[in-house]
């Protein structure tokens, strides 16, 4: 568990937007910890210490899971894989479709950047339903590998976010839970 310290400067520094994107949805807003550096660092810190020495790889999803995954990744000293929004990456590609509330989406990585019997760690910023978390770890295991840690900064609670990673048999950690 991260320091009491540490949640306290997040939860004092991320902003809280009612409504957004749509009436009765509360946003965080994660944009002002990029305003403070020392923070930034402290936070990587803190999430690349959970995986030191027990994963090979670091799958961050775009965007906001880019924004501490590249960073996690080299702190670890291990590659980096950018898990895209369907029709970014150039073929060949691997792909897993989703659901979301109203609707689906595609998630796709570029084909043999996961290696297989890599241990990888997967990274968001924020789990709620887990759907998006979900599929990047199907993709994940379609390339052989197995996903060994799913890191967050936030956990929404109430959505089943971890409920629908359980099967994947991977240790869950976020630094904060709402
Ligand atoms: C948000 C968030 C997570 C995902 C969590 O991303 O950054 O990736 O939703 O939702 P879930 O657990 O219900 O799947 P979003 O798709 O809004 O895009 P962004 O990261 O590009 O802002
Ligand atoms: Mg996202």
């Amino acid at each position: 568990m991260a320091s009491a310290e540490l949640i306290k400067r997040l939860e004092d520094t991320i902003e809280n937007i009612p409504d957004f994107p749509i009436p009765g949805i509360q946003f965080k807003d994660i944009s002002p910890i990029f305003l403070d550096p020392k923070l930034y660092e402290d936070v990587i810190t803190d999430l690349a210490a959970k995986s030191k020495g027990k994963v090979d790889a670091v799958c961050g999803i775009e965007s906001r899971g880019y924004l501490f995954g590249i960073a996690i990744a080299v702190a670890l000293e291990v590659p980096f894989i950018l898990i895209r929004k369907a029709g970014k990456l150039p073929p060949p590609v691997i792909s897993e479709k989703y659901d979301l509330e109203y609707g689906s989406a595609i998630i796709e990585t570029r084909e043999g950047q996961i290696k297989p019997g890599q241990r990888v760690l997967i990274h968001d910023d924020l789990l709620a339903t887990g759907g998006t978390t979900e599929a990047a770890a199907k993709l994940v295991e379609k390339q052989g590998a197995t996903v060994s840690q799913f890191s967050f900064l936030i956990g929404l609670k109430g959505l089943n976010g971890d409920e629908k990673l359980k099967k994947f048999g991977a240790e869950v950690y976020h630094i904060l839970e709402y």
